[in-house]
């Protein structure tokens, strides 16, 4: 298992960590792990069962049974774009689960379940199950402290809360969003200001980088350079070419 080769990308939201993820596993052709997509898993999960969040215990055994799927299905058929025209289908509790796991509402409800240690026990073992071969790339907070704490390779990508913020705005926007758009931006700076606060200060794996991280910061690049960085420490690092 020891054997099998792990890059973990951490960093906190709107880094560009999810999309430079899929590039850069692409081009390995190597399997990936998004944690946070398991996050939003048992907190969109427990809300649909009407488990409390004041209930530790119930949301880690949720966590520790989370029943889920993914599935590559051809593209048109599902939510998320996957690889060659295909998509990733996410069955939850044996139903197809929609855009609602992607948003801001999700997102903080994740951040709230992660900020509990017997949840990300529950999850420990969980992720660590994705390392296969060829190789993994690792998408999330805690990639290289916690859960690959063996990595090869470990990255942790900033970006100011300012940019990030940006991003998101621009994302938006860009899918059509109206009404008030001044207070729309204020309320993601809002909600990343909040998350970051929560996601660094809980004392169960808190967001950080690994001490043998390598740290980029986007603020300044575009995604195509961030992958070409990437790209460029794993052919030093890794046997790939
Ligand atoms: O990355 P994403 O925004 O999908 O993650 C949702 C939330 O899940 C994060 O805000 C964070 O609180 C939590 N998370 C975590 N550890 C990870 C991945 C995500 O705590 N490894």
């Amino acid at each position: 298992m020891q054997d099998i080769p792990v890059l973990t990308i951490d960093g906190p939201s709107g880094s560009g960590k999810g999309t430079i993820v899929k590039h850069v596993a692409q081009k390995l052709g190597w399997h990936m792990l998004d944690s946070g997509a398991l996050y939003r898993l048992v907190a969109y999960g427990s809300q649909n069962n009407a488990l409390s969040f004041d209930n530790e215990d119930s949301i880690a055994d949720y966590a520790a049974n989370l029943d889920v799927e993914f599935k590559l299905v051809d593209a048109g058929s599902s939510s998320e774009t996957g690889q060659n025209g295909q998509e990733l289908q996410i069955i939850l509790d044996g139903k197809v689960v929609g855009p609602e796991l992607r948003t801001e509402t999700t997102g903080n409800a994740a951040s709230k379940v992660a900020a509990m240690p017997k949840v990300r026990e529950a999850l420990l073992q969980r992720q660590r199950d994705f390392r296969r071969s060829p190789g993994l790339v690792a998408d999330g907070r805690d990639m290289g402290t916690t859960v690959f704490p063996d990595a090869q390779t470990k990255i942790f990508l900033t970006a100011s809360a300012e940019e990030r913020a940006q991003r998101r705005y621009k994302q938006l926007k860009e899918k059509g969003i109206s009404g008030n758009l001044a207070a729309l931006l204020q309320d993601i700076r809002k909600d990343i200001n909040e998350r970051d606060e929560r996601d660094s200060q809980r004392s169960a794996s808190p967001l950080k980088p690994a001490e043998d991280a390598i740290l980029i910061d986007t603020s300044e690049s575009s995604i195509e350079q961030v992958v070409d960085q990437v790209m460029a420490i794993c052919e030093k690092n890794f046997d790939v070419v």
